[in-house]
């Protein structure tokens, strides 16, 4: 190699004003075009594309050389720039003014027949997955990872201009309360012991406070062993920050002003207007029928229990008198849709534990004559109308059934609607802030609770008094920042004393000896000193996600994993020697056929995975 490296410049880098120099570029193989006296080929990097030309003026040895290239090998080419011949300017790329008339062609990197090709449109996410190095090439993975790194970066700047400490926390831990099962890690040191994977650094935030770091932040991995889905991974990154001295307006602010400038610096055109919008739960719950509404179109649901308590109609009639809601949602121009549209809605009101999916359409003389319509009185009609504002052609959705199962099944309805009727603003960013949730969720048949959020949140002063008495009713000061129908973060105030955090344990049927081996060492902290504080986590996989215009997050993580928790490409899980496995401690059972164990067809780790049954 000679004293100038490997490349002078990269193969975004090259234009016009480039002409005449002699260069050297190093990058990746694309579209080579023999076509006998001339070979073309693109260069591909990071960076950018430029195209290289080897003609009847290069020796033939070169160009035959250059005609058998492979795509995806890696080579290095030396030569001069020229512009590109009148009408053969390319304007959608960066370098389409000029290209390279190469003089010298080294292999650096041959490139065996790869499994896909690195243009093609459709491939296979587990074909993706498996050679995720070869797809993270393609153009939508890397401009996922450029924008991943660009708003990272501005919100590392953000709050560090805002005095904020990041600070590591550990990974080798113990439980962390956020809802989800822990990832295990035998301690070979204590044998019998493991430490936990933490699901979010939410305790040491709340001791860092303790210790008078005031304002902390951390762009942490997170570890959580649920069931995934689009929106969830085993392993997910958060911002997570903490404030001392701070209440829930403060931490808001502070998020949304963040988040805007970060949003700003990657995509000027969709800087979130400040201050973002707010909504208590029980509204958004009203209106929407979920704590995580999209707001991009206007359809809303209206309760109305009392226009069709004494219905003729006897679902309603019945759902009424057995102390339910009967709830409607107006579709616009849903007078349109087929019946078998009809039953793909019911089926999915049905999917959330709806009995049916009364419907009926507003013709154009305002009349009622399809599916329930002929059961409903003219002052229903009137009344439904009044109450969604709809209009001739458009077409009404019931849910009749307890306050919880009408608003999941009808917020799933509503969606659908949407996505079917093309409501949806695509290029909106709304950010809503959602607050005041239930500090309990209350399993309906025993009467159990558990923390709507994790058991540090605080109540309500006005609720604080019951606790014991109706811990049902307590209305925590939690608060979620929603974007376009996703939860992108959650947080809350903390509770800071030793005595109210002691009442929520007992509350969540905790003993006190639970309490001790649990959280004994976060009740002692709260003791010493402990300031009143706030804070609140963003997961900024789902932040990308929305950003980049995914649906998954998959796509926006470098080595993801597949719905069933495996890394397709290490093959991770794996066994391991028995050895190890005896080293740490532990003894295996034979594998339960468990639902959520990797399916037919997906690489957990072959002959090795064979060993650790036997
Ligand atoms: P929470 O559990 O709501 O709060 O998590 C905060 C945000 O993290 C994201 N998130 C996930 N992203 C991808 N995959 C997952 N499995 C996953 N789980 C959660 C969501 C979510 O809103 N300690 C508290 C925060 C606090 O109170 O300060 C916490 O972790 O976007
Ligand atoms: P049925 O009387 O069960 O045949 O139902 C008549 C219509 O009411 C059908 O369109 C059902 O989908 C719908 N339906 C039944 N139960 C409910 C309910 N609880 N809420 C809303 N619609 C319902």
């Amino acid at each position: 190699m000679s004293s100038q490296g490997i490349r002078t410049h990269n193969c975004g880098e090259l234009r016009a004003e480039h002409v005449g120099k002699t260069v050297r570029l190093s990058g990746w193989v694309a579209s080579p075009r023999d076509l006998g006296a001339l070979v073309f080929l693109d260069l591909r990097d990071r960076y950018g594309i430029t195209q290289v030309s080897f003609d009847e003026s290069v020796p033939e040895e070169l160009r035959k050389a250059a005609g058998m290239l492979k795509p995806e090998s890696v080579i290095q080419v030396e030569g001069v720039v020229r512009a590109r011949p009148d009408g053969q300017a390319n304007a959608d790329r960066s370098t389409g003014a000029i290209e390279l008339l190469a003089s010298s062609l080294e292999l650096l990197g041959p490139c065996a027949t790869p499994p896909f090709p690195i243009d093609a449109d459709k491939v296979s996410d587990e074909l993706r997955l498996t050679y995720r190095y070869l797809d993270l090439r393609r153009e939508r993975p890397l401009a996922a990872m450029k924008l991943r790194h660009k708003l990272l970066l501005a919100l590392r700047q953000g709050l560090d201009a805002r005095d904020f400490l990041e600070i590591e926390t550990p990974i080798l831990t113990k439980a962390t309360p956020e809802g989800a099962r822990d990832y295990l890690v035998p301690s070979r040191v204590h044998p019998g012991k493991f430490f936990a994977l933490p699901q979010s650094p939410q305790i040491f935030k709340q001791i860092l406070m303790v210790s008078g770091m005031d304002k902390y932040f951390q762009i942490v991995k997170c570890f959580r062993d649920e069931d995934l889905r689009a929106d969830r991974q085993p392993e997910f990154t958060q911002l997570d920050l903490e404030l001392s001295f701070a209440d829930e307006q403060v931490v808001q602010d502070l998020v949304s002003e963040v988040i805007a400038d970060a949003v700003g610096a990657v995509r000027p055109e969709q800087k979130p207007q400040l201050p973002m919008p707010r909504m208590t739960w029980a509204e958004s719950m009203q209106r929407f029928g979920n704590d995580k509404p999209d707001t991009r179109f206007a359809v809303e649901l209206s309760d109305v229990t009392e226009l069709v308590r004494e219905s003729g109609f006897g679902v309603f009639a019945n759902a009424v008198k057995a102390g339910g809601r009967v709830r409607v949602l107006a579709a616009p121009g849903g007078a349109a849709f087929s019946r078998k549209e009809i039953t793909g809605l019911e089926a999915i009101a049905k999917d959330y534990g709806a009995k049916g999916l009364a419907w009926t359409k507003l013709a154009e003389g305002g009349g009622v004559e399809s599916g329930i319509g002929k059961f409903l009185s003219d002052a229903e009609v009137a009344g439904l109308i009044e109450a969604t504002g709809a209009k001739p052609g458009d077409a009404f959705f019931f849910g009749a059934d307890s306050f919880k199962v009408s608003a999941a099944a009808l917020s799933a309805v509503r969606l659908e609607i949407a996505r079917k009727l093309d409501l949806i603003d695509h290029a909106a960013l709304n950010f809503l802030w959602i607050t005041d949730f239930p500090m309990f969720d209350v399993d309906e048949e025993s009467g159990a609770l558990a923390p709507a959020h994790h058991p540090f949140c605080r109540p309500k002063e006005a609720y604080e008094g019951e606790l014991e008495k109706d811990p049902g009713a307590v209305i925590a000061r939690s608060y979620d920042l929603v974007l376009n129908g996703c939860e992108l973060g959650s947080g809350s105030v903390r509770i800071h004393d030793t005595p109210t955090q002691q009442k929520v344990f007992e509350a969540l049927g905790l003993s006190a000896e639970e309490i001790r081996l649990r959280f004994g060492f976060v009740l002692d902290c709260f003791k010493y000193g402990a300031p009143p504080h706030a804070g609140f986590a963003v997961g900024l996989d789902r932040l990308v996600m929305l950003l980049a215009g995914e649906d998954s997050i998959r796509e926006v993580i470098a080595f993801p994993k597949t719905a069933q928790a495996a890394d397709l490409m290490t093959g991770a899980p794996t066994s391991v020697d028995v050895e190890q496995i005896h080293e740490a401690g532990v003894q295996l059972l034979p594998p339960s056929n468990k639902s959520d164990a990797p399916k037919d067809g997906e690489r957990v780790g072959g002959a090795e995975h064979e060993e650790m049954k036997s």
